[in-house]
């Protein structure tokens, strides 16, 4: 019986039915499946539709509110900064050099030199034209089912047929190589025994796709919209490797990974990894648009006056945004629940594994787990439809979810890092009661 989430109308209510009207009438609908519900507000893991329907909320818009939904402390800096000065694009305003500050702080002390953006696909952009210009090469190994983004750069890196279906041909260079995705792996192989083929297996890629021209590898700190998909230990530690036997520059994606979501403030601090350049976004601003580079002095040094440069990158209330976010994130040390909070749910999630047919697989660590739906346990057949339906059935119930994955079947469990036991096991509850309404 849920005590914190109350849905009291079918869904959609008859305020979100009529907003879909009014919308479908003037905005291209090309967005992807959600449940059925307008957003009105939000507090904390909470979110509140305009019928006034309250759902526990386990995407986080997009892994994107990792303090919570509006948490007061960032309201009022956004409130504070914006009652100032909302834009002074190159202009230096104080709350820039804060959030620097602050943002250096958290980071490894090798990646001493950040610069602020908007979104993560520019990051990508970023990240992609820097490796270019530092090695003076073109070509860019990147990975099956990675997602960086949808503008050119970011789309030509991904390893996702979908977001560039009808606009090839994507940029020349990008060699894309297989993730271990131990699931379904590529070469059939079993993670106990393969001695991470897939990396010496990179060898083979190069010799038949590269001219010679290699500048440097992007990579997901786990593969987001191709479904939560969670490399084996070592894995990591064998592509720095790999990499930098070849003197190729690193950039780690960590749009969606950082700022706590793993249970570390960034998922390169699980094996100690050293990129060249880190791409953030989504939790960096919690809910208001801010992303940035972070990167190697040296390598980001390459850039010279005039060089970058980004309308919105930077400006005063973004940077205030992110200033609060990571003063938060320390005060409520969000990692270490995200870490508590994510095995208690995760133990749960394996249960369920145990009693229901369609769970082919519970993944994840921290705040971020996949479970991916299949329609039978031996053929491993993806199951969308019944993702689709999950949707639907946990929203009527009062839990927000959405997908992802390569075939459109993994669940996303990612609710704020603020959430709290009670409303966990409430959420696991429904989510139990929507699997057995399949
Ligand atoms: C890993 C990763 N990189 C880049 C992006 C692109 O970010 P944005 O949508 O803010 O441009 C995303 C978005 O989902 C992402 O998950």
């Amino acid at each position: 019986m849920s005590t914190i989430a109350r849905v009291n109308t079918p869904l959609p209510g008859p305020r979100s039915k009529a907003l879909f009207h009014r919308w479908a009438r003037v905005e291209a609908q090309c967005t992807g499946y959600q449940a059925p519900v307008v957003w009105d507000r939000a507090s904390g893991v909470l979110v509140t539709d305009v019928d006034g329907n309250t759902f526990i909320d386990w995407t986080s818009g997009v892994l994107v509110t990792n303090v919570g939904h509006c948490h007061p402390d960032l309201v009022k800096a956004v409130q504070a900064a914006s009652a100032k000065l909302l834009n002074n694009y190159e202009c230096l305003n104080e709350p820039r050099v804060e959030a620097a500050e602050k943002l250096i702080s958290v980071l490894p002390p090798h990646l001493d030199k950040c610069f602020f953006l908007s979104t993560g696909s520019e990051t990508v952009e970023g990240a992609v034209r820097i490796m270019k210009r530092h090695s003076g090469r073109f070509e860019i190994v990147s990975f099956y089912g990675g997602f960086h983004g949808r503008t050119y750069a970011a789309l030509s890196a991904g390893g996702l047929a979908g977001p560039k279906k009808g606009y090839g041909p994507t940029l020349p260079g990008a060699i894309r190589v297989p993730f271990p995705y131990c699931y379904r792996c590529p070469f059939r192989a079993q993670p106990e025994t393969c001695d991470l083929l897939c990396i010496d297996y990179l060898d083979d890629a190069v010799r038949a796709n590269s001219t010679g021209s290699l500048a440097g590898v992007i990579v997901e700190a786990y593969l987001g919209a191709a479904g939560f998909i969670f490399p084996p230990a070592g894995w990591f530690p064998r592509l720095e490797q790999w990499l930098r036997s070849r003197g190729l520059l690193f950039t780690l994606d960590e749009v969606q990974s950082s700022f706590g979501r793993t249970g570390k403030f960034f998922a390169l601090e699980w094996e100690n990894l050293t990129p060249d350049l880190v791409c953030i976004g989504k939790g960096i601003g919690s809910g208001v648009p801010a992303s940035a580079i972070a990167a190697r002095g040296e390598v980001i040094g390459v850039l010279g006056p005039g060089e970058m440069s980004s309308t919105m990158g930077g400006n005063p209330v973004a940077c205030a945004a992110v200033c609060a976010v990571i003063d938060i994130m320390r005060r409520e040390k969000l990692e270490e629940n995200a870490l508590r909070i994510g095995a208690l749910m995760k133990a749960r999630l394996l249960e369920m594994k145990d009693r229901c047919p369609y769970l082919g697989d519970v993944r994840g660590m921290g705040l971020v787990m996949g479970v991916e739906l299949v329609k039978d346990r031996k053929t491993k057949e993806p199951a969308p439809d019944l993702t689709r339906k999950l949707i639907d059935l946990a929203a009527q119930n009062g839990l927000l979810i959405g997908s992802v994955g390569i075939f459109g079947s993994v669940i996303r469990v990612a609710p704020p890092l603020v959430i709290t036991e009670a409303e966990a096991h409430e959420s696991l509850d429904i989510f139990e009661k929507a699997l057995s309404l399949l």
